[in-house]
């Protein structure tokens, strides 16, 4: 399956977020950062990819630590929101299954909550093993599944009770690498050794008042999905959440738990 409508949804959900994404998505993804810089041992000069990398703010951070970063996302308002952002580095528009750049070109490999939204994870990980230095990390988040995860459970549950999911657009598998067993299977096909990983604990906050527009412009995968559904499908939708959310309200806040997991590994060989 080649999930055409998917990944063109996703381009263009992302670059419709990318203005937003300071006040929204990021409020939970910049939290896994300082667990992927330590996951790939940074240190100052080190060259750092940051793939899929939206408004820059891992590249961001490994930069400010004095490591030699750039990035690359396929959306170009994340890429011009990256550069705006961090005006010292370089982003650039590309896809994280065919990387622009030579073997053996960085020295470590990075990507906050990406793979969640690439169509094929394993190429991304095979092209990530491919541009790193022998010796060289990559580390990776990703979202733990609705099982554990309080802000997936809650949308995802309202969603597969109301919404005529025969409607929605076929993805791949969202939770794929929320399995500690195959991320690191698959970790390890592309090529890994020293495959680890780490619990994250994030907490989102969102505003109490309106939780579901919040969540529309957190993430793509549920607004392509919604918008396939009726009017009334999308307004039941809308009052369930926000009605449900409001068990986690603090103050004028909703917070909820929404725990990740960072996955790294080491492309064998010493550093020069
Ligand atoms: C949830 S955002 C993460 C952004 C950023 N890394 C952060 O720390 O917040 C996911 C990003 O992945 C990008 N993306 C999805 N599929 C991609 C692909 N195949 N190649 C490059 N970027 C991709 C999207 O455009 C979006 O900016």
């Amino acid at each position: 399956m080649t999930y055409d409508d998917f990944r063109a949804g996703e381009k263009q959900g992302w670059d419709a977020r990318a203005d937003a994404y300071g006040t929204a998505t990021a409020r939970a993804t910049v939290q896994s950062i300082p667990d992927l810089l330590a996951a790939v041992r940074l240190a100052p000069g080190m060259r750092i990819l940051d793939v899929c990398c939206g408004p820059g703010y891992a590249a961001g951070a490994a930069a400010a630590l004095g490591a030699e970063a750039r990035g690359i996302d396929f959306a170009p308002q994340m890429v011009r929101q990256a550069q705006a952002r961090f005006p010292g580095l370089a982003f650039d528009e590309g896809d994280a299954e065919r990387l622009a750049f030579p073997d053996a070109s960085f020295d470590a490999v990075l990507c906050n909550f990406g793979l969640f939204h690439v169509t094929a994870p394993e190429l991304a990980m095979s092209e990530a093993f491919r541009v790193l230095r022998p010796g060289g990390h990559f580390a990776f988040s990703q979202w733990c599944a609705p099982d554990e995860n309080p802000v997936h459970r809650l949308t995802l549950d309202i969603v597969r009770r109301l919404a005529d999911m025969n409607v929605a657009p076929s993805a791949p598998d969202a939770f794929i690498l929320s399995s500690r067993h195959t991320a690191k299977g698959m970790m390890a096909q592309a090529g890994f050794t020293d495959i680890a990983l780490r619990d994250v604990p994030i907490l989102l906050r969102a505003p109490a008042e309106d939780f579901f527009d919040f969540m529309m412009r957190f993430g793509v995968r549920i607004p392509l999905i919604l918008e396939r559904q009726t009017e009334a499908v999308r307004a039941a939708i809308r009052k369930a959440c926000d009605v449900e959310a409001q068990a986690f309200r603090s103050g004028d806040e909703i917070h909820l738990p929404m725990p990740g997991i960072v996955v790294s590994g080491q492309k064998e060989g010493l550093l020069p």
